[in-house]
């Protein structure tokens, strides 16, 4: 429950550049306290008193408007900075020397069961109002932007950024099938009503020729509609 005070103030008194004097971390700095707190939560967590730590947990929301579950592992050298709006769900590991903006969630996506949090490496940071969702692993050295919504796993030393996160750095490097273009995004329904009324005027085609065996612009199953209709309509005229 203790060892960690030293790292819990350093990650503080190096991570922000304000910080000037660790009586100043311990005194007002929130993600000092939310995580002093937690790792007594943690403690009591899993030495079976539950409702306990649930308790310690949900005063230390209030407190700081960090919500860390007492089921969470964290690392040494955790740093939340300004902190107000930070969600850690219960099966998430963090490992050390973790950053962490304001507003972000390290959550479930409601579809898994057990393990449904991400597992977040070392020396990670993660931007101002992300999202991590669902129970994957963010390696080591990642960086995620402020916003980004991260649902699939994360190689280490990777930059994710957007919605949905897509990798747009690769150990300092721009990847070499990064596709950046955020501009000239595919359009399915575009796409389907083109595809449609191409079909429709082909049909058309078709059906004003009415000799389907003929038909050179049509190769698709709608020469069997026109037999079909062709032979339908050739009845109608016998009768
Ligand atoms: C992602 C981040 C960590 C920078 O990482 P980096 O590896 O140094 O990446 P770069 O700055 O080189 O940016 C890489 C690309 O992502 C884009 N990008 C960076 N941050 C982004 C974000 N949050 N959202 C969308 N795109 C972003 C950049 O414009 C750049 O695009 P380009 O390849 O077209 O030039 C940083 O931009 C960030 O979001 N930090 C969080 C800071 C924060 O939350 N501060 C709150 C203080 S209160």
């Amino acid at each position: 429950m203790f060892k960690h005070w030293r790292s819990d103030v350093e990650a503080v008194l190096t991570r922000d550049p304000a910080a000037r004097t660790a009586l100043e971390v311990i005194l007002c700095y929130p993600s000092f306290r939310a995580v002093r707190r937690h790792r007594r939560a943690h403690w009591l967590w899993t030495h079976n008193m539950k409702l306990l730590a649930r308790i310690v947990s949900q005063r230390t929301r209030r407190i700081t408007g960090i919500e860390i579950h007492p089921g969470a592992q964290i690392g040494k050298g955790l740093f939340i900075d300004h902190g107000m709006g930070v969600v850690i769900g219960e099966t998430t590991q963090i490992g050390d020397d973790v950053t962490l903006y304001q507003g972000v969630t390290l959550g479930g996506t409601g579809k898994d069961v057990g393990k449904r949090h991400p597992t977040i490496g070392n020396n990670v940071v993660i931007g101002a109002g992300a999202r991590v969702l669902g129970p994957f692993t963010v390696g080591d050295g990642v960086k995620i932007g402020a916003s980004a919504v991260v649902l699939k796993e994360v190689p280490p030393y990777a930059t994710v950024v957007g919605n949905p996160g897509r990798i747009v750095r690769q150990a300092g490097k721009k990847p070499a099938n990064a596709d950046l273009d955020q501009v000239n995004l595919p359009d399915p329904v575009k796409e389907r009503i083109e595809s449609l009324t191409r079909r429709v005027e082909q049909m058309e085609k078709c059906l004003q020729r009415r000799i389907p065996q003929e038909c050179e612009d049509c190769q698709q199953e709608c020469c069997d509609d026109c037999l079909k209709n062709r032979k339908e309509e050739q009845k109608d005229e016998d009768l």
